[in-house]
């Protein structure tokens, strides 16, 4: 795959002029319908890729402010001087069906790590926070990134029941990335 470009759209973007389908009918109606008035309305900056031979977009993430409450169950190897833990927000992370599985959502996520390192480093933010679906394969993928479940217990009972396929009331799961922790790492 040729090497796509990366932008952030501004609130000119006319969605409409494209077809995206990233397999979940919820989640394409986001891009169709309610992005444009949360980039109008500064409640996200949306980043996307595109092919550069034709313009299509491959995929996109959200970015917005956000914050924990730092209850003693959540975030314990934060040190809590507060009773809100200051983020930002992973809120969409979408790739369309025809390219998933070659590497975009990877190098999305790469990204939106970065720009959120930048961030902490202008504004106070301690982590990267993201709902993700419950998808062991998903879970994963977060954790190998160096996400962490927000809730440690919550996080483990979800794995043990995904593994033993228990059916499950809940159909999404925080989980954090701490940026001081991985701004230490990456400077040392
Ligand atoms: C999740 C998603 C953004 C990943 O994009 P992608 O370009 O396919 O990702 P990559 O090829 O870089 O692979 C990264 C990870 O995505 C996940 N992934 C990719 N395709 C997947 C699929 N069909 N089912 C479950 N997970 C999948 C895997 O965890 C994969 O990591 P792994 O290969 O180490 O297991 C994409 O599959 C998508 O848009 N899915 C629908 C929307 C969605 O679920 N968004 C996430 C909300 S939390």
């Amino acid at each position: 795959m040729n090497r796509p470009t990366f932008e952030k759209v501004d609130s000119n973007f006319n969605f409409q002029d494209y077809n995206f389908d990233c397999g979940l009918e919820e989640l394409n109606q986001f891009f169709y319908i309610n992005a444009i008035d949360f980039i109008k309305q500064d409640y996200s900056q949306l980043y996307l890729s595109r092919m550069k031979e034709t313009s299509e977009i491959i995929g996109f993430f959200t970015l917005s402010c956000t914050n924990i409450c730092s209850d003693d169950k959540d975030l314990k190897s934060i040190e809590k001087i507060a009773r809100y833990i200051p983020g930002l927000l992973l809120g969409m992370f979408e790739v369309d069906q025809k390219y998933q599985e070659k590497g975009v959502g990877t190098d999305l996520i790469k990204k939106a790590v970065q720009i959120s390192l930048k961030t902490s480093m202008i504004v106070g933010c301690r982590c990267l926070i993201v709902d993700s679906k419950i998808n062991e394969r998903l879970i994963n993928f977060y954790q190998k990134i160096g996400f962490e479940f927000v809730n440690i217990s919550l996080g483990s009972d979800l794995l043990q029941n995904l593994k033993s396929k228990k059916t499950m009331k809940r159909d999404t799961i925080k989980l954090f990335l701490d940026l001081q922790k991985l701004r230490k790492t990456t400077d040392s």
